[in-house]
């Protein structure tokens, strides 16, 4: 029985004449047989390159079984290319792990066998990090270069994460050195729907890896100079990977679902002064009006973040109600107590003229936290099976 393994190198080109035989050659002469446990493929995806950089590619397939060419007709971009590319290897080529490559010699050969046996430890998304010790930025870039990487995947990393724990886990988001895992994780990505088909793709692709619950491994990148042929990166770029993390972060379900928590939390506050005016006004002693003003909003948030917020996670059944929105009334007591005790604090501290910055800044930094907190973790936190 054979129970090797398939990894595929998918290499996107557009005119990389200078370079692909090169990199062909030292990939299949001293990278390759150099992997013992893997059977492995080179594709290259080109765009009909106008320096015909696919002839060089035809001509090498006549010496190397494995090597593949991808020819899309027109230029695409580089998305696109590692979408038809992914495909062909998944389907074609029986592929088991994605390999995403530069054909300028800046990511360095010698790391692949590094990137696979990282796989074999069992991590499913294998990512050339910039970032940690060990790796770096090339030394010949321009202020304007580093500025954009390091800006670029700083914010990236921000609007794509923030402030959950891949945040601090993934340091450079824009890499172009990976490795992937197809079943569990690159099957399940629909690559028909990609905010990006430009180098936007890659964020797009971080981010699904991660959403699907891949384990991620960083290893250090050395990224080298280009001294062949020219970048493909423009001044479009920073602007469509600026556009890809939005779009992923605003369509992300823990958005949507923060900021319909937000105005239902603000419903409530209007429930609360209108039913507290209303009851003040007719008669009711103070602490009754506060009490039931306050049980009202409280009735108010509980129904509206269940029908409306927590939709994909609400609960229906009659014990089931009981049961939360009794949790729901301890974990509001909680926020009451951090919003007396705050607010009383700061006071005796800093006075009582500054009255009405405390209270928005108690709600922003404390209260919503909480509450948001309370909310996902026990009171709509949905059951592992
Ligand atoms: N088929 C195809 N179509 N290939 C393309 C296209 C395209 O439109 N645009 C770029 N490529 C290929 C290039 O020929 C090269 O093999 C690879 O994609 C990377 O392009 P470069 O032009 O060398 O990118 P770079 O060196 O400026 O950018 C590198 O760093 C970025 C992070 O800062 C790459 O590694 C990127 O992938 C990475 O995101
Ligand atoms: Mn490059």
């Amino acid at each position: 029985m054979n129970n090797t393994k398939t990894a595929v190198v998918v290499i996107p080109t557009y005119n990389e004449a200078e370079v692909i035989g090169d990199m062909i050659d030292h990939l299949f002469g001293k990278v390759f047989p150099k992997i013992p446990n893997w059977q492995i493929h080179l594709l290259i995806v080109d765009d009909t390159s106008p320096d015909g950089t696919y002839k060089i590619v035809e001509k090498k397939q006549k010496q190397y079984p494995n090597l593949h060419l991808y020819l899309n007709k027109e230029k695409m971009g580089i998305g696109w290319a590692y979408v038809v590319g992914f495909r062909y290897a998944i389907k074609q080529l029986k592929a088991d792990v994605l390999i995403e490559f530069d054909a300028d010699f800046q990511h360095p050969p010698k790391d692949i066998p590094i990137l696979l046996a990282k796989i074999d430890e069992g991590y499913d998304y294998v990512l050339g990090s910039r970032k940690i010790e060990g790796g770096l930025n090339p030394k010949g870039w321009g202020f304007k270069r580093v500025f954009f990487s390091e800006v670029g995947g700083l914010v990236a990393r921000l609007v794509l994460f923030f402030p959950g724990k891949s945040f601090f886990k993934i340091t450079d988001p824009t890499t172009g050195l990976k490795a992937s895992r197809v079943e569990g994780f690159v099957d399940q990505i629909d690559m028909d729907n990609l905010y990006s088909y430009k180098f936007g793709y890659k964020l797009e692709f971080l981010y699904r890896m991660v959403t699907l619950g891949a384990k991620v491994a960083e290893i250090p990148l050395r990224f080298g100079l280009r001294t062949k042929g020219e970048s493909k990166i423009s001044s479009n770029t920073a602007k469509d990977i600026f556009r890809t993390v939005s779009l992923l972060r605003w369509h992300d379900p823990a958005t949507q679902s923060f900021l319909k928590f937000g105005v239902v939390g603000f419903a409530g506050y209007l429930v609360n002064a209108i039913s507290l005016a209303i009851f003040s006004r007719s008669g009711w002693a103070e602490w009754l009006a506060w009490l039931f003003s306050t049980e009202l909003a409280i009735i108010s948030n509980f129904t509206w973040n269940n029908l409306w917020t927590f939709v994909d996670k609400k609960f229906t059944r009659t014990i089931d109600l009981i049961k939360k929105f009794v949790q729901f009334n301890l974990t509001s007591a909680g926020a009451l107590i951090i919003q007396t005790v705050t607010g009383t604090l700061l006071t005796s501290f800093f006075g009582p003229q500054y009255r009405q910055i405390y209270l928005p800044l108690i709600i922003v930094f404390l209260v919503l936290p909480y509450n948001w907190l309370m909310y996902n973790k026990i009171i709509w936190k949905i059951k592992k099976t």
